[in-house]
C-alpha cells in the first residue's frame, strides 16, 4: 500500500508524530510537509493528514490542502490525527475542524497527544498559551498537566489504516 502522509505544526511535535508513524506503517509511507512542500495524493493508496492546533485551529496549510484535494481523496483510504495538548478537547477539536462527512470517511481519526516546547515559542504565543493553560486549571483543578505524545496510539493508528487493506 502506497502511503502519503501530510503534516504541519509549528514547534516540531506534528513533525515527530508524523515520523513515528511513518516507522509504524513499516515500508517506506511518503512524507510531507505542507508549510514547506507540494503534496499529490493521486500517486497514493492511501493519506494520512495531520496538524497540530492553536486555540482550536488546525493548521491553515492542511486546512486549504484538503479542500483542494478534496475530489482526489474522494473514495481513498483517509486518516485524520492532531497533535494537541488538552486530550479532553480532541473530541471537539475534530468536530469543529472537519466536516462530518469526512471524519466519518476515515479509516482512522485520532488525537496523537502534543508536546509544549515553550523555548520555541515567541512572546505572544507563550502567552496565549499560559492563559489558556491557567483557565483550565481553574476549571479543571488540574496543576499537573504534562503533555507528551502517545506513541502507542500512532502505532494502533497505522494497524488500524492497514488492517483495512482488503
Ligand atoms: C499558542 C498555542 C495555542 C494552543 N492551543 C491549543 C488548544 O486550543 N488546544 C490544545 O489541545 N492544544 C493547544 N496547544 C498545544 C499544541 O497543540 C501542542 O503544543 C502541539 O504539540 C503543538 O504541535 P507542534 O509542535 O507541531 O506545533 C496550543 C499551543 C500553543 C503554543
Amino acid at each position: 500500500m502506497r502511503v502519503l502522509i501530510v503534516y504541519a505544526g509549528r514547534t516540531g511535535t506534528c513533525a515527530k508524530a508524523a515520523r513515528l508513524l511513518q516507522e509504524a506503517f513499516g515500508s517506506g509511507a511518503s512524507l510531507r510537509d505542507l508549510r514547506t512542500e507540494k503534496a499529490f495524493p493521486e500517486r497514493y493508496d492511501a493519506v494520512v493528514a495531520g496538524s497540530a492546533v492553536r486555540s482550536g485551529q488546525i493548521e491553515p496549510a492542511v486546512r486549504s490542502w484538503l479542500m483542494k484535494n478534496e475530489k482526489a481523496l474522494r473514495g481513498k483510504k483517509c486518516g485524520i490525527f492532531i497533535c494537541n495538548a488538552f486530550m479532553e478537547e480532541s473530541a471537539s477539536i475534530l468536530r469543529n475542524n472537519f466536516p462530518k462527512a469526512f471524519l466519518e470517511e476515515c479509516v482512522a481519526v485520532e488525537s496523537f497527544g502534543g508536546e509544549i516546547h515553550m523555548e520555541e515559542l515567541g512572546f505572544s504565543d507563550r502567552m496565549k498559551l499560559m492563559s489558556q493553560m491557567k483557565r483550565r486549571r481553574r476549571i479543571a483543578g488540574d496543576s499537573s498537566l504534562i503533555p507528551c505524545l502517545l506513541p502507542d496510539t500512532i502505532r494502533d493508528f497505522a494497524a488500524q489504516m492497514q488492517a483495512e487493506e482488503d
